[in-house]
């Protein structure tokens, strides 16, 4: 399986909603009620100013807008569009998220970047899954490209240690430092997959005024040649439901 692809997506439409949603949700949020009708360019525009906004006026309310985010529906819907794409790649039929799709929103002054690491060590899934990014924003330089090293080949799994704070993952670096390094330039429009063994790390959004707002889904394949019944367990978390938690009561976000 080749390390990565660049593609166009098939239905930019799709991408344009979930800017839309997302436009209406932060909306909600900074309690704005009076709605004209806006264009797409000036919404795209205006949409980092009030996320910006929010966050500084009150973190934790971000921290909800960021939650329901993740649930805004045509960020979901993507994924029956992407299938296609991904199907005519790799030619895979029977293929699976590994994840649902996450929406990632890194504010200016995010530090928390993930450094070095292979998918491989946060997810349980065969070797040859993939991660999916798309950005929903032009990738100016200084809002932080994702790195990648090629030739992941000649240094396989590295060996990592696991930590309860960040980086939650920190790899031995000796042999990471031999293989050449790359940031590609992902356009909106555009979306980039690589295996779950390539070496990556996400950079630092020093644009002051603009969030990074990208996609990740991850996807298994059960018809590849590494499958079987061992090794292949869906990463997609379950819903906490009264079945799998004895203090269901007091864990209820919402009180009846
Ligand atoms: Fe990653």
């Amino acid at each position: 399986m080749r390390e990565y692809f660049i593609k166009n997506i098939t239905n930019k439409n799709n991408l344009n909603q979930i800017i839309l949603e997302l436009d209406n949700l932060v909306d909600f949020y900074l309690n704005f009620r009076n709605k004209k009708n806006k264009s797409l360019p000036f919404i795209k525009k205006n949409l980092h100013k009030k996320m910006v906004t929010l966050a500084k006026k009150d973190r934790k309310l971000f921290g909800k807008f960021f939650d329901a985010s993740q649930c805004i529906p045509s960020l979901h819907s993507l994924n029956s569009n992407l299938l296609k794409d991904i199907k005519k790649i790799f030619n895979f039929k029977l293929i699976q998220i590994g994840d649902y799709p996450r929406l990632r929103l890194d504010l200016p002054d995010n530090r928390n970047n993930d450094p070095w690491h292979q998918e491989a060590m946060n997810y349980d899934a065969p070797r040859d899954s993939i991660t999916l990014w798309l950005p929903l924003v032009k990738m100016y330089k200084s809002l932080g490209r994702l790195e990648i090293k090629r030739d992941s080949k000649k240094i396989g799994l590295l060996k990592y240690s696991t930590h309860k704070t960040r980086p939650y993952f920190r790899v031995c670096k000796k042999s990471l430092n031999k293989l050449p390094s790359w940031k590609p330039y992902v356009p909106f429009g555009k979306f980039i997959v690589f295996n779950h063994a390539v070496p990556h790390r996400s950079t630092r959004n020093v644009s002051k005024k603009f969030v990074r707002i990208s996609i990740q889904i991850r996807y298994n394949f059960l018809d590849n040649k590494v499958y079987n019944n061992a090794n292949y367990i869906p990463t997609t978390p379950r819903l906490v439901s009264r079945q799998e938690v004895s203090n269901f009561e007091s864990k209820r976000s919402f009180k009846i």
